[in-house]
């Protein structure tokens, strides 16, 4: 992050709110054919397919068609993990397409107590399983090697450790289930082969088509298949998974939410630029910034719309719409200008149609709350004070919003 903010920091990124330029934003209700959807029939069935269309095909890029192998093997099972409060399992994911295989491990700590099924939440680790706590039966990912030097400090234990309330996650009677996200995809454009993505039917390592998928779209499948495995979980209920992503895996869970229906609460946490914040603001990174930098997350097709925000078809508040009338939560930090806190707010609040129609509570103001006061709806929002991060504070809000969504 430091270093993308650094490398633009002599160049034209803006972050004064009076430069921010007028905009329109694409209608959310009005279909392509100019028709104004006003019953959930008319959204589900034309509007919301155009939508999903539009993000496939024009930002996220396209999964091919055919399917490759998921096998899963408990590789560990810890019925005393985190001081006996939970069962911690670990489980190796393999993806194959008869000739070539990937691997992945899940980590995943079901709390003791309550007995019985209890929520998930899903969500990626950036520094590899062993980075969210210190036990060092946690194995390390299996493709570690390839992204980070031996000697990289990310290799120590515990690194992430103030990302991952586990403690508090388990005493609140929920499970908790992490991947590295480098095991679908190592995030580097020149480890393609070595991703999920190689794996398919058509893949061609030295061309990508306009469509393509690529690394965002590979991490939003990827969390869908740690959703089938928890759906043989007898300990989870499949009926509660929720996914929080942080930063780049907030923009993928937000992406994971609007395509899988089986995450009934989508969690944004400072997903910025192709996250939340709304493009057409060109406040802090933007789509020229994020294509230059990290050329193999969107699909080509996307790139088109560098410098050129007016032209593309949709804004963020309508990704957003697409997970109605399941829960959606942002959240913002106050000194994370490079993702746009005002950005994320008002796509979250410009969702708000979509939730009303189906007869759901929607932000009720355009203006921002203040520090630590979360919005708790069916559209949750807060801003906290501090960096570009996951707190604790971060995850007592989405436990908060769990709580209510789940729970009553
Ligand atoms: C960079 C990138 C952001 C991204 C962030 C992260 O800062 O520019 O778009 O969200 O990394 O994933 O931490």
């Amino acid at each position: 992050w430091l270093f993308a903010s650094l490398m633009y920091a002599q160049q034209n990124v803006n972050y004064d709110e009076s430069k921010v330029p007028s905009y329109v934003l694409p209608g959310l209700l009005q279909c392509e054919n100019g028709k104004v959807v006003s019953t959930i029939e008319q959204w589900e069935t034309q509007r919301r397919p155009e939508l999903l269309e539009l993000f496939t095909s024009q930002v996220y890029g396209c999964k091919p068609e055919g399917k490759i192998d998921v096998t899963y093997e408990i590789l560990t099972e810890n019925p005393g993990a985190l001081n006996g409060k939970a069962t911690g399992k670990q489980v190796k994911f393999t993806f194959s397409n008869g000739k070539k295989k990937t691997e992945a491990i899940l980590l995943l700590y079901i709390p003791n107590k309550p007995a019985g099924k209890v929520p998930v939440f899903v969500g990626y680790n950036f520094k590899g399983n062993h980075s969210t706590t210190s036990d060092t039966t946690v194995l390390y990912s299996p493709v570690f090697h390839l992204v980070k030097e031996p000697d990289h400090p990310d290799w120590e234990r515990g690194n992430q450790t103030s990302r991952w309330s586990y403690d508090k996650i388990i005493d609140r009677g929920y499970a908790v289930a992490t991947m590295c996200y480098h095991d679908i995809y190592p995030d580097k454009p020149e480890l393609r082969n070595h991703s999920i993505v190689s794996l398919f039917p058509d893949y061609n390592p030295d061309t990508i088509v306009p469509d393509e998928w690529q690394a965002i779209g590979a991490w939003a499948w990827g969390s869908s298949r740690i959703v089938d495995f928890l759906e043989t979980q007898e300990r989870i209920d499949s009926d509660k998974i929720a996914i929080m992503g942080h930063s780049r895996q907030g923009k993928a869970a937000l992406w994971a939410g609007a395509q899988d229906d089986r995450f009934r609460i989508v969690i944004s946490n400072d997903s910025g630029c192709g996250g939340a914040a709304l493009f057409r603001r060109e406040f802090g990174e933007t789509i020229d910034i994020i294509n230059k930098n990290f050329p193999h997350w969107f699909c080509k097709n996307f790139h088109q719309y560098n410098n050129r925000e007016e032209i593309l078809p949709v804004d963020q508040h309508q990704l957003i719409a697409l997970i109605a009338p399941r829960k959606v939560y942002v959240a913002s930090a106050e000194e994370d200008l490079w993702a746009d806190p005002k950005g994320e707010f008002l796509s979250a609040y410009h969702a708000g149609p979509v939730y009303l129609l189906y007869g759901l509570t929607a932000i009720d103001s355009d203006k921002m709350p203040q520090l630590h006061k979360p919005i708790m709806g069916d559209i949750g929002y807060h801003i906290r004070a501090g960096k570009h991060d996951v707190t604790e504070y971060d995850w007592e809000c989405y436990l908060d919003f769990a709580d209510k969504h789940f729970k009553n």
